[in-house]
């Protein structure tokens, strides 16, 4: 594994089952060679795609790593720039590379202006994921004015078209799969609303007909929060290319003289299936992306208070819900919204960062002690990016926001966005978010961001377009530094629902709220959405009261859905029965017993409720010694009777026990996976945790 150097200048990058094979020619243009299975190292070579003529040229025809504009080049290009005397055409020299064990950088120079572009890759040990980025800088004095800047491009295997997998989704519908099959012209997924937003993933998942457990898959996200573009297009030539970074809507990005810019990275991968995908990216993401805090340590079970009390927080009552939430096993008790400033409904209060003295007449620390006495940790809401104009920050700072001079800046829900590119307004946030954790015993932040961008000015920059990077760097930099500084406090990254869980926002933020829809049957959907391509420890779930429409959908049914992220609890639990506090005791205690298998272990997508009308999802750990399932219908139909339930990721050698359907089984691997039991899976509200043990050899 690692990086290998061939003659002719071509690099093999060898991960656990794959080769990504790129190269240089003569006349300093990079190719993409190959991506898949691996093959005799020194067969790797250019492959001469003949002459060209004045329709079809050679540019156009190559497939690339990186495709600067200009020249006889008219596909989509990877950077555009405008050097300072108008010239609009990057024409590149290869000046060498850099390599070490499991990195490797290409260089090139323009070949009259000052600018230098290298390649990065990086491979992991023990999986099949590369990390891409490209760094661009400005070697002399003038400016260069990038108005394209992706992060990588891609050029798959053959010649037949691919279907793409992404997600179409909104608030309350996030991570709605969709495929299309790319025969020729773009298919493009992206956001222009300021975050990752909820629509489309920064990703590409492309594929010929591969379903969990087979079929070639290619696959590649963005780690990235702002506005994004992942281009996908089918030629003339058959090939299919995809490019990938900062969206170039609104865009542009200047380098003075000396200036340089990493792009955000990609992390690409080909795998076997699509079950494979997610759980090399799953693993991945857990040991070398999330940050280091937490990314070993299992996630607490939390109680929020936004879908019981809502904006009406005050200090006694959410004493009253965190006795209650101790006496069922929560953990950490997270009070949302309403908190703070003249917050009584969305219309004012945002910016005030200071305890509602009405509502905590003996400020926070009261409710901070009383949850720790009852031996729960405590954590805290905040929209630090977000202003009221009814707010004491506006009324000081009304300049601080995104605007126009001329124009007006449009509200959506009662706020605006502020500027985040100002120095002042960054030091005011990590100000106050510091000294809320100082003085007080906080160990959680839910980080919300309720809003998309509108009027985007920025009148302190010299380069405004720059707003959407320099708003998301700014993010993740002031939540670095409140984890170095207060290293025991997790973030969750939260943005009206599931608007920002890219693996951006999950290179800094600990863990993500999904979705504000808790319906335990539409979270099925929402769910597998999610895992997809994010990590399965990052997907805070909770069960609330919200049933929806789509009833029955029993307490139990909830937590069995909830259990398969992290879990958290958010219905009023002064009103539940005793019989129903029995169940939420009985369910988080199963929870703390297997959720080490969920958030660390290995995930099978085994029944698809949409697809199957049942859903069977595995979570096996690493020694596959333990496992659990999560086995669950809302309405089979047809009078469907049995099925033959088939298991997956267990050890066809070991033998394991388990019980459903109140029977005990004794079976080896290969029987429970390859011949399965044969199971009366039927009607609402069907649920079953299954847990699956080795029965150890004596
Ligand atoms: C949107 C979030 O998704 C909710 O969970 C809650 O925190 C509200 N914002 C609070 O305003």
């Amino acid at each position: 594994m690692g990086v290998i150097i061939c003659k002719n200048n071509i690099f093999v990058l060898e991960t656990k089952n794959t080769h990504y094979v790129l190269g240089v020619d003569g006349a300093g243009y990079n190719h993409h060679i190959y991506w898949g299975k691996k093959c005799a190292v020194g067969d790797y070579c250019l492959n001469d795609i003949g002459n060209e003529n004045s329709n079809h040229t050679k540019l156009d025809e190559y497939k690339q790593e990186m495709t600067p504009f200009g020249q006889t080049m008219y596909r989509d290009c990877d950077i555009k720039a405008e050097f300072d005397d108008g010239c609009r055409e990057i024409n590149l020299n290869y000046c060498g590379h850099k390599s070490a064990q499991n990195s490797l950088e290409l260089i090139f120079t323009d070949k009259y202006y000052p600018l230098k572009i290298t390649l990065h890759y990086q491979v992991f040990d023990g999986c099949d994921i590369i990390k891409r980025f490209t760094t661009v800088e400005n070697t002399g004095g003038g400016k260069i004015v990038f108005e394209k800047l992706a992060s990588a491009q891609f050029s798959l295997p053959g010649v037949k078209p691919y279907t793409f997998k992404n997600t179409n989704g909104a608030w309350g519908g996030e991570f709605l799969e969709t495929e299309c099959t790319l025969e020729g012209g773009y298919a493009v997924y992206e956001s222009r609303r300021g975050a990752s937003n909820h629509n489309n993933s920064p990703y590409f998942i492309a594929h010929r007909g591969a379903d969990e457990n087979s079929g070639k898959v290619y696959f590649a996200a963005l780690a990235y929060s702002g506005n994004f573009k992942v281009s996908c297009a089918r030629d003339l030539y058959s090939t299919t290319r995809v490019v990938m970074g900062m969206n170039d809507f609104d865009f542009s990005h200047t380098l003075l003289g000396g200036e340089r810019l990493d792009t955000p990275p990609v992390y690409c991968g080909h795998t076997i299936g699509l079950g494979e995908m997610t759980r090399q990216m799953n693993a991945f993401a857990v040991k070398e992306l999330l940050p280091r805090q937490f990314n070993k340590k299992v996630l607490p079970v939390l109680y929020n208070s936004w879908e019981t009390t809502g904006f009406g927080v005050n200090a006694k009552q959410q004493m009253r819900l965190a006795e209650y939430a101790s006496q069922i096993g929560i953990e950490l008790f997270v009070m949302d919204d309403g908190w703070f400033g003249r917050r009584n409904d969305d219309r004012a209060g945002l910016g005030d960062w200071y305890v509602n003295k009405e509502k905590f007449p003996n400020g926070l620390d009261e409710l901070i002690g009383r949850v720790n006495e009852l031996g729960m940790d405590f954590g805290i809401w905040v929209e630090p990016e977000m202003v009221n104009p009814n707010s004491d920050l506006f009324a000081a700072h009304p300049d601080w926001v995104y605007h126009y001079p001329h124009r007006n800046a449009c509200e959506l829900r009662h706020q605006l966005v502020l500027n985040m590119t100002r120095e002042d307004v960054q030091e005011y946030i990590f100000n106050i978010l510091d000294s809320l954790l100082s003085k007080h015993n906080i160990k959680y932040i839910k980080w919300d961001m309720n809003r998309p961008f509108s009027e985007t000015g920025a009148q302190n920059l010299a380069d405004p377009k720059m707003y959407s990077y320099l708003h998301t760097m700014a993010v993740y930099g002031i939540v670095d530094k409140l984890k170095a500084k207060h290293p025991a406090v997790a973030i969750e990254s939260c943005a009206s629902g599931g608007g920002r869980c890219d693996l951006g926002a999950l290179s800094h933020f600990d863990q993500a709220w999904t979705s504000d829809n808790t319906d335990g049957i539409d979270r099925m959907t929402i769910q597998k959405g999610y895992s997809l391509l994010r990590p399965v420890k990052t997907m805070r779930a909770w069960v609330t009261d919200i049933e929806g429409i789509n009833k029955p959908c029993s307490l139990d049914f909830r937590f069995a859905v909830a259990m398969q992220g992290s879990l958290g609890l958010g219905g009023n639990l002064m009103k539940y029965s005793g019989e129903d506090l029995e169940i939420c005791k009985k369910n988080i205690a199963l929870y703390k017993s297997v959720r080490e298998i969920i958030q660390f272990g290995d995930m099978y997508r085994i029944l698809d409720i949409e697809k199957d009308e049942v859903l069977l999802n595995q979570y096996v750990n690493t020694d596959k010694t333990k496992s659990v399932a999560f086995l669950l219908a809302n309405g089979t139909r047809f009078f469907k009777k049995r099925i033959p339930v088939c298991f997956a990721g267990l050890a066809e050698s070991k033998r394991y026990k388990l019980r459903i359907q109140n029977k005990t089984y004794e079976k080896g691997g290969a029987y429970l996976m390859n011949v399965g039991l044969s199971l009366h899976v039927r009607g609402a509200d069907y649920n079953e945790i299954i847990i699956i043990e080795e029965i150890k050899p004596t």
